[in-house]
């Protein structure tokens, strides 16, 4: 049996038998299963698990999905959705012979309705390709991050993503205005149909949205999109301590409209400027804030410079820099958008809790004196979307700490992160999802009851549990 092993070769292949069953259902699909591409498609952005996917299926079409979905169903095959492979929680992970089914080639922008002010895409699309759609009709889809250029639309969905504008617009579920999902059992679910009021029922659109392909592969999506926003400005601000930093919150949210206010340390400046950013602010500072901000006029440019003098005469700020052009601005966004890929060389581990702003001061407090506490002799990089409650920990593995004990040694950490997490009501998941690194942490956020009712859920969905199975949770059929 030949196959394409890749784009430009054939390579004899003795097939799994499940797999000759699939080409004989779909003998157009485009099927991968050269070891190259099985190691492409079978891993996201964590590098815990070998990949290891039976094949790699590249459908162009809804009824391809479905085929797929009836053929997993009767062959017992999982299926992994697979979108941009951007994610950092393991949820695209497919490292025990799962299928991986992959939408990239259904990537095409369907209809822009100018009335509705929507846009339909198909799901494999990439969220910069959404971005440049919406501005082209004049409208802006406001959900954004540093991955743009490479997460879909499917995968942000299945996410929930947030990403730097969550504090002026919301995360993913704001902005779906309708979604065409296939379910476990191979039916095509076309949910809300971008009503704005459809009050009959459940609302599947938003069960869907975070599910993290558990319940249904998302292959088409109808985006809500919005005004352009004024002209903005970008400030660079260096705190003394982390009291100020939710003073100058609450300051620069009272006074300005805020559409971002990102923090980060100076352990994370230090790795972003040692990867190729420019130092903005001489000296060094131990928190930093980039934020963003309207500012259409003189006058708001005047309140956005008052704001900032009165944080720096009540001492909540050092220092600080606007930025006068946009290439400038764009040189700051660097200092906070850079720190994730500035990192990843090192494979940090990676907590993305949240909590309610109003928690923020007392949690940052005791989650300090945890880390300094647990960790100290390794080095932990603190940034994120303080605006939202949202904060992200990386730890970085000394090198004479080998991987397993320092996995171990995080892990531990996380334990008691997730119960001071607990105290404070906050997620253990803010953004990134549960999938496999966070799964033995899910009862600190969720009750054993609503635990239960996803367990259901599931089944409904997907009798036969075949959707990206072991994310999550372990489910009913593993
Ligand atoms: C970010 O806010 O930079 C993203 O969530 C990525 C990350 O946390 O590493
Ligand atoms: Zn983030």
């Amino acid at each position: 049996m030949w196959l394409a092993g890749c784009e430009d070769f054939l390579e004899p292949i003795m097939l799994d038998a499940r797999v000759a069953e699939l080409t004989r259902c779909l003998p157009d699909l485009r099927l991968l299963t050269a070891s190259g591409d099985l190691e492409h498609y079978g891993r996201d952005w964590t590098r815990r698990w070998t990949p290891a996917p039976l094949a790699i299926a590249l459908p162009a079409s809804v009824e391809e999905v479905q085929v797929i979905v009836r053929w997993a169903n009767q062959q017992r095959v999982a299926i992994v959705p697979s979108g941009g492979r951007t994610g950092l929680s393991g949820g695209a992970v497919a490292a025990n012979g799962e299928l991986v089914l992959s939408l990239e080639r259904m990537n095409r922008v369907l209809d822009f309705n100018a009335v509705d002010r929507t846009l339909s895409v198909q799901s494999g699309i990439i969220l910069q390709a959404v971005h440049e759609a919406a501005r082209g009709h004049g409208l802006l889809y406001p959900v954004d991050f540093a991955a743009r250029g490479s997460c879909s639309i499917g995968g942000n969905i299945a996410t929930n993503a947030g990403g730097i504008r969550v504090i002026r617009y919301g995360n993913t579920r704001e902005w779906i205005a309708g979604l065409k999902v296939v379910t476990g059992n191979g039916e095509l679910l076309e949910l809300n149909r971008a009503l704005i009021k459809n009050s009959s029922g459940y609302d599947f659109r938003q069960l869907m949205i975070g599910s993290e392909g558990t319940l249904g592969i998302v292959v088409e999506a109808t985006l809500e999109l919005t005004d352009l926003p004024p002209p903005s400005q970008v400030m660079l601000l260096a705190l003394p301590d982390m009291d100020a930093l939710m003073q100058v919150f609450a300051l620069f949210r009272a006074r300005l409209t805020l559409q971002a206010f990102e923090l980060f340390t100076d352990h994370a400046l230090k790795h972003v400027l040692a990867h190729g950013a420019q130092r903005a602010i001489d000296g060094d500072y131990p928190y930093y804030v980039v934020t963003e901000f309207d500012a259409a006029d003189e006058r708001a440019q005047d309140v956005a410079l008052a704001a900032f003098e009165h944080a720096l005469e009540q001492g909540w700020v050092t220092d600080g820099v606007i930025a006068q052009s946009d290439a400038q601005a764009a040189a700051l966004w660097r200092l906070r958008e850079g720190i994730t890929e500035s990192l990843a060389p090192r494979r940090p581990y990676k907590n993305d809790v949240s909590v309610r702003i109003s928690a923020v001061p007392a949690f940052l407090h005791e989650m300090q004196a945890l880390l300094t506490r647990e960790y100290p002799h390794i080095e932990v990089v603190w940034f994120g979307h303080i605006g939202d409650g949202n904060l992200h920990i990386n730890v970085l593995r000394p090198d004479e700490l080998a991987e397993e004990a320092f996995i171990t040694q995080c892990e531990h950490v996380t334990k008691l992160l997730a119960a001071t997490l607990q105290r404070h009501g906050g997620s253990i998941s803010a953004e990134h999802g549960i999938g496999l690194v966070k799964r033995a942490y899910l009862e600190s956020t969720r009750s054993a009851a609503e635990i239960a009712l996803m367990h259901g859920v599931r089944k409904v969905f997907d009798p036969n549990g075949i959707l990206n199975p072991g994310k999550l949770f372990v489910s009913h059929c593993e």
